[in-house]
């Protein structure tokens, strides 16, 4: 596998605009063409990335992690023949994984980001990149002194608008920038909160790994309201985050 095959593997991930194949999809190309990756994480967004990840022709997604046995068996149902685990140390035991996509809580990221690492794997994560600051530069000093290949998703980067955009500015059609104004814009009908999601009956303690979701948090009865809705506690997410306001240049 050559660095450009990995580095176009993760562009097409990131593209978000692969068309679903259903699984197996790859053309037959040499054993050593194919990127073999592994997901940690396959709820909402993890699923998205599923179907991109077996589209992928030159890929193959061979194994997933994820703490929740309903995501571990849909994960199965899109892509038969997976290997599924419910801790992410297992998957990246495996010695003949090349890339690793994460799209697991926030306040995991950084974990499986250096743990990724740390296995010799090529990670593409989704953002935000880490819960703090402090582990925002742990991870930083882990890329600065690995060969991998890493890349944080945000939605749309690669994507045709912000590539044209970035083409004309350096073509000189749009000219000198002096102020780039951003915004994000949601509706919440009153008493309905943002991205509060319904609890499955079958989100018990038996069929999910609460130690793994809590990573190093305080130590509680298993809360199956927090797992599924961890966005909107700040110990696990960090409020929505986007790229609002104005940027002036000089
Ligand atoms: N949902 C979206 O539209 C969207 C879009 C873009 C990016 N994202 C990003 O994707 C990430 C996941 O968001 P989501 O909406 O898919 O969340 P989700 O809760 O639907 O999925 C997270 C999955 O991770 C699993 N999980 C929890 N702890 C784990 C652990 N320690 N090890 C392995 N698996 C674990 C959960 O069981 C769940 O299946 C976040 O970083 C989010 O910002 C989400």
């Amino acid at each position: 596998m050559t660095d450009n095959t990995r580095r176009d593997f993760l562009k097409q991930a990131a593209l978000g605009t692969a068309a679903f194949v259903a699984y197996p999809t790859s053309p037959v190309l040499g054993a050593n063409d194919r990127i073999r990756v592994g997901m940690i994480g396959v709820g909402n967004r993890g699923q998205e990335l599923l179907k991109q990840a077996i589209s992928v022709p030159n890929s193959q997604l061979v194994a997933i992690a994820d703490v929740y046995t309903r995501r571990r068996d849909e994960a199965k149902k899109m892509a038969p023949g997976i290997q599924t685990f419910d801790d992410h140390r297992r998957l990246l035991d495996m010695k003949d994984l090349d890339a690793v996509i994460v799209a697991s809580p926030l306040h995991t990221h950084a974990r499986h980001f250096l743990d990724t690492l740390a296995a010799g794997k090529d990670l593409y994560s989704e953002k935000t990149m880490t819960w703090s600051i402090a582990e925002a530069d742990q991870c930083l000093a882990a890329v600065k002194s690995s060969d991998r290949v890493v890349q944080i998703g945000l939605q749309w980067e690669s994507a045709g608008a912000l590539a044209d955009a970035r083409k004309w500015i350096k073509d000189g059609i749009v000219g000198r920038v002096t102020q780039v104004n951003s915004w994000m814009s949601r509706n919440t009908p009153h008493g309905k909160g943002q991205w509060v999601r319904p609890v499955p009956s079958d989100c018990t303690a038996q069929n999910v790994n609460w130690t793994a979701f809590l990573n190093g948090r305080p130590d509680r009865p298993f809360d199956p309201y927090r797992l599924i809705n961890w966005r909107l506690f700040w110990e696990f997410a960090g409020g929505n985050v986007a790229e609002n306001g104005v940027h002036q240049f000089a």
